[in-house]
């Protein structure tokens, strides 16, 4: 049985097209209408996509990641996870600190994302970060059943 530490401290790297199942994997245990393989092999190989893996130190494996589209000096987060018997130790914030310092590296000033209204734990984490709500698009995301919830579109300036 493995003792899960309080606080995490996973090594934080870029990862590219090998993570892709995964990112799927944890993806899946994250999201209702989860993307698969494939799709994140795409992603990998798409110009302007840059992602950033938490990876476990003993055995490698894949705790967490962010993945990001650039383009000019805008870029959206795309996608967020952690894997669930990883959360609440501080992988997401450790993923985004250097992804972000990464990002206004390569001269990128806006940053966008959006965020389901209802998911408490992600808005939580970007307005610890800093972003904003720029605006809102309503019954952007499908929930169980037929409902559906509404995005917020937030922003962080970065330069
Ligand atoms: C959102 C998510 C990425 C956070 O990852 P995490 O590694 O658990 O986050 P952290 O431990 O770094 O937490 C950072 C802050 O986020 C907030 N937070 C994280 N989980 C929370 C929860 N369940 N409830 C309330 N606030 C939460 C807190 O402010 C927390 O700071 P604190 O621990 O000092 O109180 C994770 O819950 C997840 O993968 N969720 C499913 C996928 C998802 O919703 N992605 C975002 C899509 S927009």
């Amino acid at each position: 049985m493995i003792n899960w530490p309080a606080r995490a401290s996973p090594c934080i790297r870029p990862i590219g097209a090998e993570r892709s199942a995964e990112c799927a994997a944890i993806h899946a245990t994250s999201f209702a209408y989860p993307w698969q393989e494939t799709d994140f092999e795409q992603l990998f190989v798409t110009p302007g996509t840059f992602a950033d893996g938490a990876i476990e130190a003993k055995d490698e494996y894949l705790a967490g990641f962010v993945l990001s589209r650039v383009a000019a000096d805008e870029a959206e987060i795309l996608t967020i996870a952690v894997a669930p018997e990883w959360r609440r130790r501080g992988i997401a914030t450790s993923l985004l600190k250097p992804h972000l310092h990464g990002l206004a590296a390569i001269r990128v000033n806006h940053l966008f994302l959006e965020v389901d209204v209802e998911n408490t734990a992600a808005r939580a984490l970007y307005a610890n970060f800093g972003f904003e709500q720029v605006g809102e698009r309503k019954a952007y995301y499908r929930t169980a059943g037929a409902g559906s919830a509404a995005a917020l579109v937030m922003r962080r300036d970065l330069l």
